[in-house]
């Protein structure tokens, strides 16, 4: 029998080519196409030899499924409110950030609430594991610990022990004996991913499965994962911050975007019940170039300090060094204060920064982004009780921005007592707070800083 020809796939996002390539049409990501060997095509027609499925309409009451809280709040509540019983879900993120860290103590607590819980560690010794939990302080949780990377071996295990709640770490070194390529290969990744959430869904066992994610891509990234699982979290941090952000990206059971924030100690990952108070925590004296942005990030107000510098280029192309935030935003809205504003950075090297290691997605924090660098150029700094927020449209105009009132609470909340925010915002209350609503980013910045 002529062997069939093995496939490429790239190992970024899965995409399957012909034959090998640089780079990856279907993600643009580059040298990613590994080769692998076929997939079984299977039989040829299925016939209509099935069993006949049970249809439901859509008026079906279905009773909302009970929720296992694991009592760490920052977890629970990016999972939408606890753990979903048959839920798969991926927890990804780079290597060290401490993925493992933050599923054994997670094990632990959904222990001692009474969750059948086991924990198959594929990279690390049961020795390990067990020394990391002693000095965390976790021996005294039910966990049960596995070090396997066979598929099968663990899968007849869950299937014996039925636990509530399964934790994979990590998916990348798992291997399936019917899948003819690497640990690790997007082929076993996939195969190993699927095996596990159909699993998850059969049984009613809920699993969690770590993924690494690499920034050049070589290892299979879990992307091909996300597809298939009902939730996916990333755990993220910049590297030298204590600060550790757990991010959802999706969510079939809650809602996406919501995050949890925890802080890398010796004695292992802290909740952080009041991040804005962390992340605002070391302003010194009012300096130039300093805008607190009163930011939403899924359900919960969170306030970041942006800060910008700005310095006279020696160089043609003068750089734009920006962390924490879209580079291209920072582009365009230096576009809009040279514009409508009338405030140039040609010449001048700019580097933005949002403290703590904090990521800002938000367009509502273009005002305080802007307030920031036309703080630092001007060299006047922006009053110390001062938040700021508003999404800046390329005419300048500053347009509302949602929920308001929460950010104007929490600011409220921490002491600050003016804002600056669109004009025709929703302010409710106002909480208290002095609100200057403009119109447009000229007007803010002739009244601010008398410039433009
Ligand atoms: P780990 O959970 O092994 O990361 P991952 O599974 O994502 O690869 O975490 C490793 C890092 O966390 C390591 O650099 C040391 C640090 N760490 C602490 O700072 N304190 C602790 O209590 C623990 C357990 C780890
Ligand atoms: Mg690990």
């Amino acid at each position: 029998m002529a062997k069939s020809p093995s496939v490429f796939t790239c190992s970024a996002c899965g995409a399957v080519h012909k034959k090998w390539a640089g780079r990856c049409d279907a993600c643009g990501a580059w040298n990613t196409i590994v080769e692998e060997a076929p997939l079984s095509t299977g039989p040829k027609s299925l016939g209509l030899k099935g069993r006949l499925l049970p249809l439901t309409d859509l008026a079906t009451q279905e009773a909302e499924p009970p929720r296992a809280g694991s009592g760490m709040e920052e977890l629970d509540r990016v999972l939408g409110g606890g753990l979903v019983p048959a839920s798969a879900i991926l927890v990804g993120g780079d290597p060290g950030i401490g993925k493992s860290t933050l599923l054994l103590q997670a094990a632990a607590s959904f222990a001692r609430r009474g969750v059948k819980c086991l924990y198959i560690s594929g990279e690390e010794a049961a020795a390990q594991v067990r020394m990391r939990a002693q000095r965390l302080g976790l021996t005294d949780a039910p966990v049960a610990l596995g070090a396997e990377t066979n598929l099968r071996d663990i899968l007849t295990t869950l299937d014996a022990e039925r636990p509530g709640l399964a934790i994979i770490d990590s998916i990348q070194t798992m291997w399936l004996d019917t899948v003819d390529s690497a640990p690790g290969s997007v082929s076993q990744v996939r195969a190993a991913a699927h095996e596990l959430v159909t699993f998850a869904k059969r049984r009613g066992v809920a699993v969690i499965l770590v993924g690494h994610v690499t920034k050049d891509g070589q290892i299979a990234g879990p992307r091909v994962v996300e597809h298939m699982v009902d939730t996916v979290l990333y755990f993220e941090g910049e590297r030298g911050h204590q600060f550790r952000i757990l991010r959802a990206v999706k969510n079939r059971f809650g809602p996406a975007d919501e995050i949890g924030v925890f802080e890398m100690t010796g004695a292992g990952l802290q909740q952080v019940a009041n991040p804005s108070a962390l992340f605002l925590s070391d302003r010194d004296t009012p300096a130039p170039g300093s805008a607190v942005f009163a930011g939403i990030e899924g359900t919960r107000p969170v306030l970041t300090e942006i800060q910008a510098l700005v310095a006279p280029s020696n160089l043609g192309t003068p750089r734009r060094t920006v962390v924490g935030l879209d580079s291209g935003r920072l582009s365009t809205i230096l576009a809009v204060l040279e514009a409508r504003c009338g405030i140039p950075f040609a010449g001048l090297d700019v580097f933005l920064n949002v403290a703590g290691g904090m990521r800002v997605s938000e367009p509502a924090a273009d005002l305080a982004v802007a307030a920031a660098l036309v703080s630092a150029r001007e060299d006047v700094a922006i009053p110390p009780d001062m938040v700021l927020f508003g999404e800046i449209s390329l005419s300048g105009a500053l347009r509302p921005v949602t929920q308001t009132e929460n950010r104007l609470k929490e600011a409220s909340k921490l002491g600050f007592s003016q804002a600056v925010a669109p004009s025709r915002s929703k302010l409710g209350q106002g909480e208290g707070m002095r609100v200057r609503q403009m119109p447009d980013l000229a007007a803010f910045v002739g009244e601010m800083f008398g410039a433009g």
